[in-house]
C-alpha cells in the first residue's frame, strides 16, 4: 500500500535539509523535535484535539470514517490485519495525514500465552520476561498492533484483589526489574522503531494495588511518603528504561483520583523523571470523574484531567466533545493541548509510523516453535515447589490417577486477560502426561473449579488403587482473577479440598498442581499433598512444563513474588513491613494457649494475631528444589561505604549438592537499622538466578549501588542516610535462615 503524506513529505524536506533521517541520526533528538513541531504546528484545533482521543473498535466503515475525519489518534481492541490497513489507509490519506496508534492489552503473550505476570515474577529471570515480552511484540505486531497496556507495575498485597494476577507481586524492587525487562523486551531492546516492537505502558498509574480491602476500583489512601518508597519506583524504572506511555489509574488516592492527578502526572513524572512520551487514562476514567464526585460533568471531567497532564482520552469523548469549547472559554490553555499532541505525535514517530503505516500480512510467526519453547520455559521457571516429601521426581511412576479440575482445561490455564490466545494451541497436563507415555487414568471428579458436585469421587478412589501416584491439578478458573473478580475467601473454589483430603486418605502419593490467579489459602490442601507445585496460570505450555518437573527433566526453581497468608484475616500480609515497636518475638500466645477465663493482660505483646500468629503460611523468596545448595566462602569489598555512587558487592560460592541439576536464587536483603523514619524490616536489594549441574560450583557476585538504600524521608525529600545497615544472603526472605549476615555502615 502507498500512502501519501503532505504534512511528511513537508517535514521529511526540513530533515534531510539537516542530515537527519527521521528514525535515527547523530541529531536524532533534534531530528525528532523539529518532525513533531512541523507536524504539531500545521494542525486545526480540531485535529490536534483529535490526535488525543481513543476509541474501541467497531464497524470498519465507521472506523473508516472516523480515521478520515482525522478525529482517532488511537484505537484499541482491533486486531484485524485487513481492517486495520483499511483504517490506517483513511488516516494517511487524509488530512492531517497521521496515521492511528493501534492497541490492544497484550498482557502476557499474544498468541503464545506465557504464565501471568504474577507466575513470570516468581521466575525471578529477567531475560526471559525480557525475552517473553520481545516474543508478545512480534506476534501482536504481525497483526498491526503496535502499543500494548502493559507491563502492570501495581504493587499487590492483597490476594483477594483480582489483578495481583496481572502483576509482579508485592515487592517494589522485583516489580521494578521485571518491569524494566518487560518494557525492554516490547519495545524493540531498546529500538522502539523496529516494526515488530510495540510502545509499552505503564500502568495503572498509580497506587491502584492499595485498594481498600482488596476491592477493585475502590480508593487508596497512601501517604505520600509510603507512595514514594513503594508505589512509585517501579514506575520510575519503567521512565528510566525509556517507556512510551503510561495509563491513569481508576482509584482515588486520599480524595484525587489519579486521571486527575496533577502532582501524579505532571510534576512527578515529567518534572522528576524528564518523561516526554504521553499518558492515556484508563478505559472513561475521565468520564468516571464524574461518578467520583470530583467533576460536576464531563466537560468538567476534561478539564481536570488535561490540566493535570493527562494526554489521551480512552473512550471517554470528553476531550473530542468538550475542549475546544474549554479553550474558548478560557479554562484550558491551547498550549497545553499543543503539548499533549507533541507527546503523542512523538511517539507515532518514535514507532516509525510515519515511515511505515501499515502491516505486512505475508509472514505468519504466530505460535512458532521458538515462542512455544520460551513460553514453556517461563513455565517451568514460574513453577514454585511449595512441598516435597520425596514424591517428586517421579522415580518409577508409570501409572497415574489424574484428577481435579484444571486437569484439562485449555481455557482456564491460559489465565487472565487473554484476548487471543487460542485454547485449540494450549497444551494440557491431561495432553502432556498421555505424550510422555504416562499410562493416565483420568478422572477429572470436578470438572470445573467452582464444581461442588462429588458424585464421581468412588470412581477416582477405585482407580487410586492400581496408580503408582495421584497427580491433582486444579486452583482457579481464569476467570476467577483479573480485572473486577476480587475474591473474600481464598481457598480453593467448590470441593476441591473435600477431593485432595479423600485422595489423601487412599494412602497413595498425592501430587498437587495449583493453577491460579493468586496466592490462595491452602494450608490445609498443602497437608493433604505429598508434594505442591504452584503454577500459577502457566499459559500455552503449562502441560509439558509440568511433565518435565514432575518428571525431573527440569528442577523446579521458581519462588513466591509474593506472601501467602494462612488465612484471608491475615491480609494484607507482606514481607516487607516497617519495623514495629513491638517486633514479633517468637513467642506467640496462641488461642489455645490461653486459660479459660483469662485475666485482662497484654498476651504476647507483639503484632501478631492470637489465631494465626505473626508469620504468613509461605514467605516471600519462598520456593524448594529437587536438589540442595550449598552457600559458602561469603566476602564483601568492604564494611564502610560513603557516597551514592559506591557500591556494595559480596561475593560467595554455590555448590550443587544434591542429586539434580538446578537452579537457585540467592537473594541479598537489606535492613536500615535506625533512620529518620522506621524502614522495612527487610527490603530485597539484588537477587540472581544461578543455574548450577549437580555437584557443580560457582562463584556469584551479588551487588548494589549505594544509591539503592536511598528513601523519601521526613520532608519526602530522597535521602542517603548515614548508618548501620544489616545485610543478609538467603534462599527467601526468611532472613532468619540466612546463609550469611553482615553489618556495614555508611559514612
Ligand atoms: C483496564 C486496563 C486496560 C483497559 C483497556 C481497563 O478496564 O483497567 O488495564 O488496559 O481497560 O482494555
Amino acid at each position: 500500500m502507498k500512502a501519501t503524506f503532505k504534512i511528511l513529505s513537508t517535514a521529511l524536506v526540513l530533515l534531510s535539509a539537516c542530515g537527519g533521517n527521521p528514525n535515527s541520526g547523530s541529531n536524532s533528538q533534534s531530528a525528532e523535535d523539529r518532525f513533531v513541531d512541523s507536524v504539531v504546528n500545521s494542525l486545526t484545533l480540531k485535529q490536534k484535539i483529535g490526535q488525543l482521543n481513543q476509541v474501541t473498535a467497531g464497524q470498519v466503515e465507521e472506523m473508516e470514517a472516523l480515521a478520515a475525519s482525522g478525529m482517532m489518534g488511537s484505537i484499541l481492541n482491533e486486531a484485524n490485519p485487513q481492517n486495520l490497513n483499511r483504517i490506517q489507509k483513511a488516516a494517511v490519506d487524509n488530512p492531517p495525514h497521521i496515521p492511528v496508534l493501534i492497541s490492544r492489552d497484550v498482557i502476557h503473550g499474544y498468541k503464545t500465552i506465557f504464565p501471568i505476570p504474577l507466575g513470570q515474577a516468581a521466575s525471578f529471570d529477567t531475560a526471559l520476561v525480557r525475552q517473553g515480552s520481545e516474543i508478545s511484540a512480534v506476534e501482536a505486531s504481525s497483526d498491526g498492533i503496535r502499543w500494548t497496556f502493559s507491563p502492570m507495575l501495581d504493587i499487590a498485597r492483597d490476594p483477594r484483589w483480582g489483578r495481583i494476577a496481572e502483576g509482579y507481586g508485592e515487592d517494589p524492587y522485583l516489580t521494578s526489574v521485571m518491569g524494566a525487562a518487560a518494557v525492554r523486551g516490547y519495545q524493540g531492546n531498546g529500538n522502539l522503531s523496529k516494526p515488530t516492537s510495540m510502545a509499552a505502558c505503564a500502568k495503572h498509574f498509580v497506587g491502584y494495588g492499595a485498594a481498600v480491602g482488596g476491592r477493585d476500583y475502590n480508593s487508596t489512601y497512601i501517604p505520600m511518603r509510603q507512595l514514594r518508597n513503594v508505589y512509585l519506583p517501579p514506575f520510575r524504572a519503567a521512565a528510566n528504561e525509556g517507556v512510551a506511555t503510561y495509563m491513569s489509574s481508576f482509584n482515588d488516592n486520599d480524595g484525587v483520583p489519579s486521571t486527575g492527578n496533577k502532582l501524579i502526572l505532571s510534576d512527578i513524572l515529567r518534572g522528576e523523571w524528564k518523561f516526554d512520551g504521553f499518558v492515556v487514562s484508563d478505559w472513561f476514567s475521565i468520564g468516571e470523574m464524574v461518578n467520583h464526585g470530583f467533576a460536576d460533568d464531563m466537560k468538567h471531567a476534561a478539564e481536570r484531567a488535561i490540566n493535570a497532564g493527562l494526554d489521551m482520552d480512552m473512550v471517554a469523548n470528553a476531550y473530542k466533545d468538550n475542549l475546544e469549547a474549554l479553550i474558548s472559554e478560557g479554562k484550558v490553555s491551547e498550549k497545553t493541548v499543543d503539548n499533549a499532541c507533541r507527546n503523542i505525535v512523538r511517539i507515532k514517530y518514535r514507532l516509525g509510523l510515519f515511515t511505515n503505516p501499515y502491516i505486512s500480512t505475508s509472514q505468519d510467526v504466530k505460535y512458532a516453535p521458538a515462542h512455544l519453547a520460551a513460553a514453556q520455559k517461563s513455565a517451568e521457571e514460574s513453577a514454585v515447589l511449595l512441598k516435597n516429601n520425596g514424591v517428586l521426581p517421579f522415580k518409577n511412576f508409570k501409572k497415574i490417577l489424574l484428577t481435579g479440575p484444571m486437569s484439562d482445561a485449555p481455557h482456564d490455564q491460559l489465565g487472565t486477560w487473554v484476548f487471543d490466545g487460542e485454547k485449540s494451541h494450549t497444551v494440557t497436563p491431561l495432553v502432556a502426561l498421555k505424550d510422555a507415555g504416562y499410562e493416565v487414568n483420568y478422572v477429572p471428579v470436578l470438572t470445573y473449579s467452582r464444581d461442588k458436585n462429588l458424585s464421581n469421587l468412588s470412581k477416582a478412589i477405585a482407580a487410586a488403587k492400581t496408580a503408582d501416584v495421584i497427580v491433582f491439578v486444579g486452583g482457579e478458573e481464569s476467570i476467577l482473577s483479573g480485572e473486577a473478580h476480587c475474591l473474600a475467601n481464598l481457598n480453593l473454589q467448590g470441593a476441591q479440598s473435600q477431593l485432595l483430603e479423600a485422595l489423601k486418605k487412599t494412602g497413595k502419593p498425592v501430587v498437587s498442581v495449583i493453577m491460579a490467579g493468586r496466592p490462595l489459602t491452602i494450608a490445609d490442601d498443602l497437608n493433604n499433598s505429598d508434594a505442591m507445585i504452584y503454577m500459577f496460570h502457566p499459559g500455552t505450555m503449562g502441560g509439558p512444563a509440568l511433565v518435565n518437573l514432575l518428571s525431573g527433566n527440569v528442577t523446579p526453581s521458581g519462588k513466591l513474588p509474593v506472601t501467602f497468608p494462612k488465612s484471608v484475616g491475615q491480609v494484607p500480609i507482606y514481607y516487607g513491613q516497617n519495623m514495629t515497636g513491638r517486633p514479633a518475638s517468637g513467642h506467640e500466645v496462641l488461642l489455645d494457649d490461653i486459660p479459660a477465663e483469662a485475666g485482662q493482660t497484654s498476651l504476647g505483646c507483639t503484632s501478631y494475631m492470637l489465631d494465626a500468629g505473626f508469620g504468613p503460611l509461605l514467605e516471600f523468596g519462598f520456593g524448594l528444589s529437587y536438589t540442595s545448595f550449598e552457600f559458602s566462602d561469603f566476602n564483601i569489598n568492604r564494611t564502610s561505604f560513603s557516597g551514592e555512587n559506591d557500591e556494595i558487592k559480596v561475593t560467595f560460592l554455590i555448590k550443587n549438592s544434591g542429586n539434580y541439576d538446578g537452579a537457585e536464587i540467592p537473594q541479598l536483603y537489606v535492613r536500615d537499622l535506625s533512620a529518620s523514619i522506621t524502614r522495612p524490616i527487610k527490603e530485597l536489594k539484588a537477587f540472581t538466578r544461578v543455574f548450577l549441574k549437580k555437584g557443580e560450583s560457582k562463584k556469584v557476585e551479588l551487588s548494589m549501588p549505594l544509591s539503592s538504600l536511598k528513601f523519601f524521608g521526613l520532608d519526602d525529600k530522597e535521602v542517603l542516610e548515614k548508618g548501620k545497615f544489616t545485610l543478609w544472603i538467603a534462599n527467601s526472605s526468611n532472613v532468619d535462615k540466612a546463609a550469611w549476615k553482615c553489618d556495614f555502615e555508611v559514612k
